[in-house]
């Protein structure tokens, strides 16, 4: 069969490179895709504002699969539409969507069910908010109540910061936020957690540590993210179960309440506080890069998990993995998440042999007369399975240095929390 990805991540590469493993997968299609996909995919360069045109191109195509990666697409509907014309199509509808697309729609949700996550308020203007926090006990969290892409949050440690981030948010950093939220800081260690889900059942999908901050020693300003491990070593049965029953099974009854259920991947962001998971944040699609570090630990069929969840038929199939252990570190552009020079080359990209465990995922990278050039922040991922985390984290910094990229930086102490 034709399957076509949305994307053009890394989270998207590693999504196309597991579904070209699969037997019954014919062709893919990446829109728009990277220069990594376009070696064992086409890549499609429509725009995808306009919904009808990705519908003309599925139909005339004929394509049976659509799976969406980034959450934009989510958050405005794109699966709603899709299934209009009986397309099948993997990712959550607008409604569920909002668990990521509205932090104060989850932050409602936790009250209703009692699902244990940091206080908070709403407020909805600059002089309420400000009168709040100089009562408040620092340090706080400010977020924008709207997709910021990871960037619209504050952790302010004092009474300037809170003004500051009270100021930039209502001043339209992170475009129209009409609310925003301050939540107590929560101090523990995060995890991602992840699941998939056909509407009526769900299955664990894996669980990985992010790096968030650009600096090692997780410093300076937050990323989209500098790379991760799984699985986290936080996790542990009793933990799983908790995690389940506490947070996951409410917020799955709170969708039925709004006369919706949830199809596609969900990663739920959390705080672990002496094994006692708290949510921060929901997103409503694998993370990147922990999709890049958790797919090459699945031994499954991937495209045959995506049918089961559109067929709804996903308790049928059993999920299996890979009991090592996978680290991914990213190669971004120099001045990300600042400012950056986008095209620039990069030469050795060919020069780097994989053995059976080793990974390239591209993300902002492109293609011209068979060279390879950056685009984006984060631009390049490196992943690894292997019996340790450290002996993963020393193949993939080989890796780096054969690649002696001028162009871009890394974090060289990813894992720092499981290497020695
Ligand atoms: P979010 O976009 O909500 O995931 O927030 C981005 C990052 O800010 C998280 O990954 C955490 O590192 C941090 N963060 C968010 N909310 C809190 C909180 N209530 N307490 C402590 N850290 C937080
Ligand atoms: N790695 C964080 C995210 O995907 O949101």
């Amino acid at each position: 069969m034709k399957v076509g990805i949305i994307g053009s991540g890394g989270r998207e590469h590693a999504i196309c490179y597991n579904l070209k493993k699969s037997k019954k997968v014919s062709k893919i299609f990446c829109f728009p895709g990277n220069a990594g996909t376009s070696e064992i995919a086409e890549n499609i360069d429509i725009n995808l504002e306009k919904f009808e045109n990705l519908r003309e191109f599925i139909l005339e195509n004929k394509i049976e699969l659509i799976i969406i990666g980034p959450e934009k697409f989510l958050v405005e509907g794109l699966v709603d539409y899709l299934e209009k014309f009986n397309i099948k199509v993997f990712g959550p509808n607008k409604k569920a969507a909002q668990l990521e697309g509205s932090k104060i729609f989850t932050k409602q949700l936790c009250e209703k069910f009692n699902i244990p996550t940091a206080k908070f308020g709403v407020f909805e203007n600059i002089n309420s908010a400000k009168e709040f926090i100089k009562s408040s006990n620092f340090p706080i969290v400010i977020k924008a109540d709207n997709l910021a892409s990871g960037k619209g949050v504050y952790i302010c440690n004092n009474y300037n910061e809170g003004i500051t981030a009270i100021d930039e948010i209502f001043n339209g950093k992170f475009g129209d936020a009409k609310n925003l939220l301050i939540e107590e800081f929560l101090n523990g260690e995060e995890m991602s957690f992840f699941t998939v889900h056909d509407g009526n059942n769900f299955k664990c999908f894996g669980t990985a540590q992010d790096h968030k901050r650009v600096l090692e020693g997780d410093k300076g300003k937050n990323t989209g993210g500098m790379g991760a491990y799984s699985p986290s070593r936080l996790i542990n049965k009793d933990l799983e179960k908790k995690i389940i029953d506490k947070i996951i099974k409410p917020t799955l009854s709170g969708l039925a309440e709004i006369g919706t259920s949830y199809k596609g991947f969900l990663y739920t962001g959390l705080m672990i506080i002496d094994n006692e998971p708290y949510l921060i944040e929901y997103n409503v699609r694998m993370g990147d890069p922990e999709c890049q570090t958790i797919l090459p630990r699945l031994l499954s069929d991937l495209n045959e998990i995506f049918i089961s969840c559109c067929e709804e038929n996903l308790d049928e199939i059993e999920i299996e993995w890979s009991n090592e252990k996978s680290l991914c570190i990213v190669i971004c552009s120099k001045g990300y998440p600042d400012r950056f020079e986008k095209n620039v080359e990069i030469s050795n990209i060919n020069k780097i042999k994989l053995n059976k465990n080793e990974f390239l995922f591209h993300a902002g990278t492109s293609k011209k007369s068979k060279k390879i050039f950056s685009t984006g922040g984060r631009v390049l991922n490196f992943t690894t399975l292997s019996k340790s985390f450290s002996l993963a984290r020393e193949t993939i910094i080989k890796n780096i240095i054969k690649l002696n990229w001028n162009g871009g930086f890394y974090r060289k102490d990813i894992g720092h929390k499981v290497v020695k």
